[in-house]
């Protein structure tokens, strides 16, 4: 069906023209490690998705990309993080803005370490966390453990709109809740997290706010944007 076809050239373009990110990259683990090895780097891989996320909410991927290598170095895993201190935290941040999120980040660590049950590991429990909302709840829960939730920021949002030519407007809070049903039905049961990151990721290179290359789109046979536009996608959404 429809919906099928568009998760398969989604993951499909993804495998071959994901960015290789630092919070992407996977610790080689050759060995084949046991259950508990698995574990560990979950959560491993759930705080460097975290510390990522937050930072990107407001910044560009160029930026985040060496702050966060930064943060990564001084501060590996969660743990670490929770024993820092605020005015070490600011300072690591300087330069990033809103420095609310770099607060955030501590307390949740706080919260995390002293809670002994590990690193939230679905959307109920990560919205518990100071700090992480629906967005970052799906992103972290989908990505680092496989949970099958959308996660909509306003590069998905904008590539839905397309996709489906919703003209209403995409900063409405119905219309934002339409967005996330949508998702949640689009997502992948078996790569979540690589699906919500396919359609960030479509966002963010092709499904551009202006001039989008929709002849590098792999879903651009499915897009009702652009088979009303014939190209010209710019009449649809461009507001995020
Ligand atoms: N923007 C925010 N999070 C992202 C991610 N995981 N991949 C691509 N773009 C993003």
């Amino acid at each position: 069906g429809e919906v099928s076809s568009i998760r398969g050239s989604l993951l499909e373009w993804y495998d071959v023209n994901c960015r290789d990110l630092p919070w992407r990259r996977k610790e080689c683990d050759s060995d084949g490690g046991g259950e508990d090895d698995d574990h560990d780097e979950e959560e491993r891989r759930a705080y460097g998705v975290w510390v990522s996320e937050v930072m990107l909410q407001q910044t560009r991927v160029q930026t985040v990309i060496e702050y966060y290598n930064r943060w990564m170095l001084k501060w590996p895993s969660v743990h670490h993080l929770a024993s820092a201190s605020l005015e070490e935290v600011n300072e690591m941040w300087a330069g990033l803005g809103y420095y609310r999120r770099a607060r955030f980040l501590l307390e949740g660590a706080k919260m995390i370490v002293a809670g002994e049950e590990g690193f939230p590991r679905t959307v109920a429990q990560l919205r518990k966390v100071p700090g992480i909302g629906e967005y970052t709840a799906g992103a972290i829960a989908s990505i680092a453990f496989k949970e099958v939730v959308p996660a909509v920021d306003g590069n998905v949002i904008r590539v839905l709109a397309r996709l489906k030519a919703i003209s209403t407007n995409p900063k409405d809070s119905t219309t934002i809740k339409n967005f996330w049903k949508l998702a949640g039905q689009l997502v992948d049961n078996s790569r979540p997290g690589d699906f919500n990151q396919s359609l960030m990721e479509l966002g963010a290179t092709v499904c551009t706010p202006l001039n989008p290359t929709c002849s590098l789109c792999s879903i651009s046979s499915q897009c009702r944007a652009y088979a009303i536009c014939e190209k010209d996608t710019s009449v649809a959404v461009t507001d995020y």
